[in-house]
């Protein structure tokens, strides 16, 4: 059964990237603060998502799961008073196994909800729980892949609340082709992110052809953000950002949102990426040319008829990266006009698109059919296109 949640892709916080297992509910309401506070709320994010570690070992009398005693003391329900209380939803993590990934500080798995699906769904919803992060660890019980995922699916939607189903099952051939059918709103194409530019670009190129399984309601995830992480310059924070954008893929955040120095929250918070991400203009974004010496074209439709171009560099020194407006889709005029979503700097062209880009660096435009009686978008306005 499918949902109608996520006609955009999700925007929010995980926990995972930066704490892994190490996370209380101070952490997360710290994050929940700092979404507000740097202004990523009023950028778009809103879901808070505790990942693994949030539990007890074990099951209660009722055969519920248990809140961990100490780390989250005061009991999920506070916790999600806390982050509605701030206009934010939020999100907790469950696994298709008898047990979860990884270990928690004090040694132990938690249990994961296989065959207690609708018992586990029953209690987030309890909770008021807005969203579920379903991983693929533990025993499977001799269950297929699809079987363990569509009994979470129908669990979810028999509470009748309205919970976003992040379908986290790596590892596993072609999710893409069941996980819509299953009410799934999101699914991982890849096993896990690290932060490090081996891994964002190694997880880029295995997007390519997953392009048609995207919808509104059912987005591609190529893993969550490192951006802020320590690992990567600013120059490829902004690329990892910018192409993950193109691929209209989730935008969860996955760095410690209370101590992020304004560089990365400005990458974090730029709106014209993040409208980029946010449009629908019937596909997901590709890569349009390799140029073959370490430069790429990666474009996405927009609904307004522009079209977003990532110019990439992942080669080290600084190169001159080009192309035109007719190979990104947007042929059929004489005149167009660019804003570049990082420096905000606007052109005119009459065709060409092209930009010297640094070594790991994108340049990123948005570009628009010019008609004799269009000016070119004010700042942060993005206009319908006239047509040649
Ligand atoms: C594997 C997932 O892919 C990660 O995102 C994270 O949820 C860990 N499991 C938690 O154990």
């Amino acid at each position: 059964p499918a949902n109608t949640l996520l006609p955009k892709p999700q925007m929010g916080w995980n926990s995972w990237n930066v704490f892994k297992c190490d996370i209380d509910e101070g952490k997360i309401k710290a994050a929940a603060d700092a979404m507000v506070s740097s202004g990523m709320k009023a950028a778009g994010y809103e879901y808070v998502v505790i990942d693994d570690c949030w539990a007890e070992q074990y099951r209660d009398g009722s055969g519920n799961l248990v809140a961990h005693k100490v780390r989250f003391r005061s009991g999920i329900k506070a916790l999600a008073d806390y982050v509605h209380a701030r206009g934010l939803k939020i999100g907790i993590y469950s696994s298709a196994g008898l047990h979860t990934c990884t270990a928690s500080p004090e040694g132990f798995k938690q249990p994961g909800s296989i065959g207690h699906e609708q018992q586990d769904a029953n209690l987030f919803a309890s909770w008021d729980i807005d969203y579920l992060k379903y991983d693929n660890c533990g025993d499977r019980l001799g269950q297929s892949n699809e079987q363990r995922y569509t009994a979470m699916g129908k669990a979810l939607r028999n509470t009748g609340r309205d919970i976003v189903y992040a379908v986290c099952n790596w590892g596993e051939a072609e999710p893409w082709l069941f996980v819509p059918r299953v009410g799934g709103n999101s699914w991982r194409t890849t096993g896990d992110i690290w932060d490090s530019w081996t891994a964002v670009t190694s997880l880029l190129d295995q997007q390519k052809g997953l392009e048609p399984f995207a919808k509104p309601g059912a987005w591609n995830d190529p893993d969550m953000l490192e951006v802020g992480n320590g690992h990567q310059t600013l120059t490829e924070y902004r690329s990892h950002f910018s192409l993950w954008a193109l691929l209209n893929a989730p935008l969860l955040s996955g760095n410690n949102l209370a101590t992020m120095s304004a560089d990365i929250r400005d990458i974090l918070t730029n709106r014209d990426v993040i409208a980029v991400d946010q449009d629908w203009g019937g596909s997901q974004g590709r890569l349009v040319r390799d140029l073959g010496n370490g430069t790429q074209v990666w474009a996405k439709p927009n609904s307004d008829g522009s079209v977003a171009v990532v110019l990439f560099n992942r080669g080290t020194a600084t190169t001159t990266v080009s192309t035109t407006a007719a190979e990104v889709g947007l042929g059929g005029s004489t005149s167009y006009s660019l804003k570049d979503l990082w420096s905000k700097a606007q052109s005119t062209s009459t065709g060409s698109i092209s930009a010297s880009v640094p070594g790991h660096g994108v340049v990123m435009y948005r570009v628009w059919r010019q008609g004799a009686t269009v000016a070119p978008p004010a700042s942060g306005v993005h206009q319908v296109s006239a047509m040649p």
